[in-house]
């Protein structure tokens, strides 16, 4: 997500400004207004910092986790946890990045393994800084916070959609498996708005949970206590717990029920980031088999296991051309290990596992800011490669619902033109009647050399520029560590050569990002 927190435009757009101007003159509105642009995610507390001012260098997601830390080594203990997640303040844990890291050094959030896109790799280093930061953290424990009752359709309490379609988009022959999926939102009240997320409650591949049963010598049926409520065990399996990638104080608890010693051993350096190189990734099924020893006791097994964490998938549609539909455009994550086939939770629970007719829970995570211009005559560029187009399928879908005057430009890449151009149809036809007004295309595979969206900006600089020039917001969505870097590298090369910006560029597109015209929606 936009790690440039934007703040509202307090200069009308048709204010006789140049852009820069604007953005200069909102920011500094805000400041001595002492107007917060930061709009609270869902569920999450607003970031407090103690210093109002505060630069956040970590807060990059395309950093590597190491560079992160190396930046707030001289900062308090919550900013260090707070440079151990993902940065994406994507909402999915429940928090920004920045409540997050607060509440786990308050001792208000408990669970260590909510930050889905830092993996095992954020958890690891939460309870690694914890627990040597502990000495500093003194009288500011405090006890979990109990959650007082949330609305229905949070993350907390998620509303029961029916899936209606996950059909795919990619032609035959594709490296991609990217679907089209639809839930049917009638039998919620649920609303969202182009720009926000859906958070879906994902249920893992049934013969994998299957094949652990049969393990542990379970039919499934057994009723056992979760969270207070006494269930089946094959769905606290399914739908509760994370059993494809075992928390290691899962492996530290099999490593307690291991009877034979060497096994014991391997389950606990495995548990320190050590272990079996080939079982570094192992799930739970994994484990079961490489440790034939190991007799778990299921009340210990699913207490040790983390819980299962929620996806997010951009919205695809607008509210105003599906009523009580929500889109998404998901892509499978499939890969083999072991000679298993791997299935991603959530991206293959939507393609592969659930069934028309389904009930699925959902929550809309709001989006911070990620919107279409609020003025319907301000034109707007998109850069959206593979499943980055889904947000703006919902933004041209309401513009064109509102019928917005401004222009639009998206930039769409993937990588054949034959079998990967996602809604092409729906696209060419938006292009034909002008709703796009520019297209530009990059297929990275159809071709020696790679083709990709930042080669068609540059190849478009000046008119780009023009563009900025007129007021148009620019948005980004798809892949953080790469794309989005590089995108945001050649629109600061465009400002400085075509804006003649030079070396002031990076300031340039800060006041952008400030004025709420330059956001990301990246993962
Ligand atoms: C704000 C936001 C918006 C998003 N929007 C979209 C969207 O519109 N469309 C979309 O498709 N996704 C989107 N995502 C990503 C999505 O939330 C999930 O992360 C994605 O679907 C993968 O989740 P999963 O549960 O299927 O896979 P998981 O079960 O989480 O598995 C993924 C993990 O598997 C492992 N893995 C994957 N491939 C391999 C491999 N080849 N070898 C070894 N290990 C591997 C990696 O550890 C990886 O982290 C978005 C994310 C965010 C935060
Ligand atoms: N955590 C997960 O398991 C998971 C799962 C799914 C997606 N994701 C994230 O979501 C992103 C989007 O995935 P996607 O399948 O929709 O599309 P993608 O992998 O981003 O690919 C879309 C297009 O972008 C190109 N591309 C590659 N590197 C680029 C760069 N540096 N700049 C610009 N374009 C570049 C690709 O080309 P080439 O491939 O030919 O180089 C392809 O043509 C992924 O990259 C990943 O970060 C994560």
């Amino acid at each position: 997500m936009n790690a440039m927190a934007p703040i509202p435009s307090l200069i009308p757009e048709n204010a006789p400004f140049s852009a820069e101007q604007r953005a200069w003159l909102n920011g500094f509105f805000a400041a001595y207004l002492g107007v917060n642009g930061e709009p609270e995610a869902a569920d999450a507390a607003s970031p407090e910092s103690d210093e109002p001012d505060e630069d956040q260098p970590w807060h990059d997601p395309s950093l590597a986790m190491a560079e992160r830390l190396a930046l707030a080594k001289d900062r308090k203990p919550q900013r260090q946890l707070m440079a151990a997640t993902a940065q994406l303040d994507c909402g999915q844990c429940g928090y920004l990045c920045q409540t997050y890291a607060e509440a786990v050094w308050t001792g208000a959030e408990p669970d260590m393994g909510r930050c889905v896109p830092g993996g095992k790799e954020t958890q690891r280093k939460l309870k690694e800084l914890m627990a040597a930061l502990d000495s500093e953290r003194g009288e500011t424990v405090a006890a979990p916070a109990v959650k007082s009752a949330s609305q229905l359709g949070t993350r907390d309490r998620p509303a029961l959609a029916t899936l209606v379609d996950a059909y795919p988009l990619n032609r035959p022959g594709s490296e991609k498996d990217v679907r089209h999926v639809v839930f049917d939102l009638s039998t919620t009240d649920l609303t969202y708005e182009a720009g926000d997320s859906l958070g879906v409650f994902a249920r893992k591949n049934p013969q994998l949970v299957q094949s652990v049963l049969d393990r542990v010598g379970a039919t499934g049926e057994e009723i056992v206590a979760f969270d207070g409520e006494a269930l089946p065990l094959r769905q606290v399996l399914l739908s509760k717990v994370d059993i494809a990638r075992p928390s290691d104080d899962c492996l530290l608890f099999l490593a307690t029920r291991a009877f034979d010693g060497e096994e014991a051993l391997k389950l606990q350096a495995l548990a320190e980031g050590g272990g079996p190189p080939d079982l570094a990734e192992a799930d739970l099924l994994d484990l079961l088999l490489a440790f034939p020893s190991v007799m778990p006791s299921l009340p210990g097994l699913l207490k040790s296991l983390d819980r299962l964490q929620p996806r997010l998938y951009s919205i695809a549609s607008s509210s105003k051309a599906h009523p009580r539909e929500v889109h998404l455009t998901v892509s499978a994550v499939r890969w083999d290990s072991n000679d298993r086939q791997r299935t991603g939770i959530g991206s293959c629970y939507l393609a592969d596992f659930a069934k028309p007719g389904d009930v699925v829970p959902v929550f809309v995570q709001k989006s911070r800011g990620f919107a279409p211009p609020a003025d319907d005559d301000l034109p707007a560029i998109m850069i959206g490669p593979g499943t980055g187009v889904a947000p703006f399928r919902a933004f041209l879908e309401e513009r064109e619902a509102r019928g917005a005057k401004g222009p639009n430009w998206l930039f769409f890449g993937e990588q054949k033109r034959a079998t990967d151009f996602l809604y092409e149809d729906q696209i060419v036809d938006w292009q034909r009647r002008g709703v796009l007004k520019k297209l530009d295309l990059a297929f990275s595979r159809d071709q020696s050399e790679k083709i990709y969206v930042q080669h068609r900006m540059r190849e478009n600089a000046a008119e780009l520029w023009a563009w900025l020039d007129k007021g148009a917001h620019f948005y980004v969505c798809g892949d953080a560590k790469r794309m989005a870097k590089d995108v945001e590298d050649t629109l600061l090369e465009i400002a400085a050569e075509q804006g003649g910006k030079g070396t002031a560029a990076k300031a340039w597109l800060d006041g952008l990002a400030k004025a709420g015209r330059y956001q990301r929606d990246v993962y």
